[in-house]
């Protein structure tokens, strides 16, 4: 009887080995700048839509979210990402964050035995899920200054290989990809789907959606968890060649997007003016936060809400563990396969924040 109580169902062989994903810390009462959210918090507008929409009884939360809904936001990006008559609402696929999205595309493309290149160091998830699928990742490391190596992830492709994943922005590395460099990838692999991921292009110079109604194996993925404040809400998308939806709707999750989260993002949208705001100032305070720690290490240039630093010859665990005792939480990015046990990300947070984090920095580096 007890013998058999014990016993265990096996699990799927593609779990062996995945690490679980480890969000930053959360410690109450301190500064939390482990995670890239928006240091200003979601628009005072989307409070006010959701509290009215449910007063008035537009949110109804014991029914299922409306169609309707969606296909206003799907409109509203439509709108936001300006690319005029060249995209439909057949372009635009949402789902729970960014991580959802990414969760039905692998679904979409990856079967046991396929691959999937991962230049490193990079989001974790790309990794997890294409394993978790039953695929194989490739890992190309980063040149200097973070760069691809476009020739080499080329000549890894196979017959095998299915997707390529580029964060542009990185993350953490902050560093963009060249439109030119990701047309020479898009058209020398036309059967592998490149999937660049913008969560972070609100603070970037500039976007790449503009390939996706060139190119059918190129997509583009966003996100309302960073520069609109939303992330607790679990809303992104992506910006997909047409011939995607009808696969996409196959194999995501029914209502995978919560009626909250619906009316906050379209809301979100229509709130330019925080939307600039929140850039402004992670613009304005990413540059004080460069130049005042370059005084003592090495940090690199970055297009994102964060800053990477180099804090060597210190270890990043070491530096991590002295800034939460000065209550301010930043993330050691050795877990990030390829970054080595000397960089930490920071994300730019207030002027207040920032100068909090510069003082608890000073004097630490040998810079
Ligand atoms: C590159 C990148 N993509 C996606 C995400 C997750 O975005 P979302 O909150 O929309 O799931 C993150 C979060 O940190 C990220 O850094």
């Amino acid at each position: 009887m007890n013998t058999r109580i014990k016993m265990r169902v096996p699990v799927r062989s593609s779990l062996e080995g995945i690490e679980e994903y480890k969000p930053g810390k959360l410690v109450k009462g301190a500064i939390k700048l482990s995670s890239n959210e928006n240091p200003l918090g979601p628009s005072p507008e989307v409070i006010r839509e959701i509290v009215k929409s449910l007063e008035e009884g537009e949110l109804n939360l014991s029914v299922y979210p409306w169609e309707r809904n969606e296909e206003e936001l799907r409109d509203e990006i439509l709108s936001y990402i300006g690319l005029g008559t060249r995209m439909k609402k057949e372009n635009i696929a949402i789902g729970a964050g960014v991580d959802g999205v990414l969760d039905t595309l692998v679904k979409i493309f990856i079967e046991t035995g396929n691959e999937a290149i991962i230049p490193v160091p990079t989001f974790s998830l790309y990794e997890s899920l294409v394993k978790i699928a039953g695929g194989k990742p490739r890992y190309v490391k980063r040149e200097q200054h973070f760069s691809i190596p476009v020739a080499g992830l080329i000549s890894a492709c196979n017959e095998r290989m299915k997707m390529i994943f580029i964060s542009s922005p990185n993350n953490p590395t902050g560093n963009c990809i060249s439109e030119d460099e990701v047309r020479e990838i898009i058209e020398s692999v036309p059967e592998v789907m490149v999937v660049i991921d913008e969560a972070y292009v609100e603070f970037a110079d500039s976007s790449l959606v503009n390939l996706v109604p060139e190119y059918e194996n190129v997509l583009v993925l966003r996100t309302f968890s960073k520069a609109f404040g939303l992330a607790g809400l679990r809303v992104g998308y992506a910006v997909i060649p047409e011939w995607l939806e009808k696969h996409y709707k196959k194999v995501s999750m029914p209502f995978s997007v919560n009626s909250i989260a619906l009316t906050a993002a379209i809301a979100a949208l229509r709130d330019e003016e925080h939307l600039r705001r929140s850039v402004e100032l992670v613009r304005q305070e990413r540059q004080f936060l460069i130049e005042n720690l370059q005084r003592f290490f090495r940090v690199y240039p970055s297009e994102a809400n964060f800053v990477l630093v180099n804090v060597s010859p210190a270890k990043s665990y070491a530096v991590y563990e002295e800034l939460i005792k000065r209550g301010i939480i930043v993330r050691d990015c050795s877990s990030f396969r390829g970054a080595g046990d000397s960089l930490i990300r920071i994300t730019v947070g207030t002027r207040e924040q920032n100068e909090l984090v510069v003082d608890a920095l000073e004097g630490k580096g040998t810079g």
